[in-house]
């Protein structure tokens, strides 16, 4: 069913940590909901299954209105057909698995032999059939986690809200049962809410994804469509590792913006406009669309934004090899290469020509959320993606 929020307020004493959010998802769909911390993720899916109060707004699954602050409509959390996964398994060590997952049937006074079948179905569902008799504490966190889901499941909910469900496993775990849950939710047909702070996880699962900061939503839109198009500098750093500086704009032509360079590359030209003289922007660009060449085997002249650097770090990382690279005036540049044979490879204090494409590179005017929540340093790259 379709899940609607509009208006969506939400404060915790004075403190407003929702600010005026409307979200659609389609029937079916699932909705990745991604933010830095504390920026209101739990927040908004507590208050869509009921746990949290709204100042104002209205949430809608199908046409059935479960809150809507003008009228005074607040539907009590058992009522309204949803299931919640927390980041925390929230298992009951004292019962088996089927138990845990028989739980909300007996709340909802299902007769025991639907119970029975209904455990059974969902515990196949996510792959621990013959694990009812199982004590919970017997179980590994993966396990645990999919008891969380089957006892999310068994009830068919018409909403899965899911709250970082899998960020207490280790990495290939996580892998793994990200691909299975999504393949699970689209066999299921369920309208799921997953919150993430984990930008893998936004592009591997979501059908849509909404980018939250401080309650309000920055960005929205189809993930790859986000990563390649980020909005705002914001956006940019936090949604996908980048190199980003800040930097002003220092002439303008009919078709360019001409922007101070970074290192020792004085200047970068891109087209379009990006404001008048002297505004600032930043300037961001992907790692791996960077381009590294030696010295020689090219004319660094004919290339766009080209710069000698030397490699100050090299680390492969499986089919892909990271690089810091050193451009001069105390900047470095974190550059991904692809580690397939035949490609170069660089040691550490070898000199490269570094090619940064202009049509690779993410200009945005720095707004005022941006210019506080940036760090000083010239690079801000984030993880080893
Ligand atoms: N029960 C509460 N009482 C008061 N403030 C709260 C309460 N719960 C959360 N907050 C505050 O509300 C803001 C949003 O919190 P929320 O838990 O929604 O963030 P989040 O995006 O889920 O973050 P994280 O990624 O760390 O889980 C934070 O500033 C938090 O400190
Ligand atoms: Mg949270």
């Amino acid at each position: 069913m379709k899940l609607e929020i509009e208006h969506l307020r939400l404060a915790y004493g004075d403190v407003e940590v929702v600010k005026d959010l409307s979200i659609f998802v389609k029937d079916g769909d699932l909705l990745v909901l991604l933010g830095p911390s504390g920026c209101g993720k739990t927040s908004t899916i507590r208050a869509v299954a009921g746990l949290e109060e709204p100042k104002s707004g209205r949430i809608v699954v199908g046409d059935k209105v479960l809150f809507d602050g003008a009228i005074g409509v607040n539907i009590p959390p058992n009522k309204r057909d949803m299931s919640m996964v927390f980041q925390s398994y929230a298992i009951w060590p004292h019962m088996t698995v089927g138990q845990n997952v028989e739980f909300p049937l007996r709340m909802a006074r299902v007769r025991r032999e639907e119970r029975a079948e209904r455990v059974d179905a969902a515990l196949q569902l996510v792959g621990l059939g013959g694990f009812q008799k199982r004590r919970s504490i017997a179980l590994s966190g993966g396990q645990m986690q999919r008891v969380a889901l089957a006892r999310a499941l068994v009830v068919e909910p018409s909403v899965l809200l899911l709250d970082e469900p899998l960020s207490n496993l280790d990495a290939k775990l996580r892998d793994e049962l990200r691909f299975e849950l999504r393949e699970l939710q689209q066999r299921l047909g369920v309208t799921t809410v997953y919150v993430t702070h984990d930008q893998d996880e936004a592009l591997a699962l979501g059908d849509e994804l909404v980018i939250m900061n401080h309650g309000e939503i920055i960005q929205r839109g189809r993930p790859d469509d986000v990563y390649r198009r980020p909005g705002s500098a914001f956006v940019a750093r936090f949604f996908g590792t980048v190199n980003q500086w800040q930097s002003k704009v220092a002439a303008v032509t009919d078709e360019h913006t001409i922007i101070n360079g970074v290192g020792s590359l004085e200047q970068f030209v891109v087209a379009g406009n990006y404001g008048t003289v002297g505004t600032n922007v930043s300037v961001s660009i992907r790692p791996q669309h960077i381009r590294l060449s030696r010295p020689g085997e090219c004319d660094a002249e004919l290339l766009e934004h080209a710069v000698i650097g030397s490699v100050v770090l090299a680390r492969l990382l499986g089919t892909r090899i990271r690089y810091r690279i050193n451009i001069g005036a105390g900047t470095t540049i974190d550059v991904i290469g692809g580690a397939e044979s035949g490609q170069h490879f660089f040691d550490v204090g070898d000199p490269v020509v570094v090619e940064l494409p202009g049509d690779s590179l993410f200009v945005h005017p720095i707004a005022a959320t941006d210019v506080s929540t940036s760090e000083p340093s010239s690079t801000s790259t984030r993880s080893d993606r």
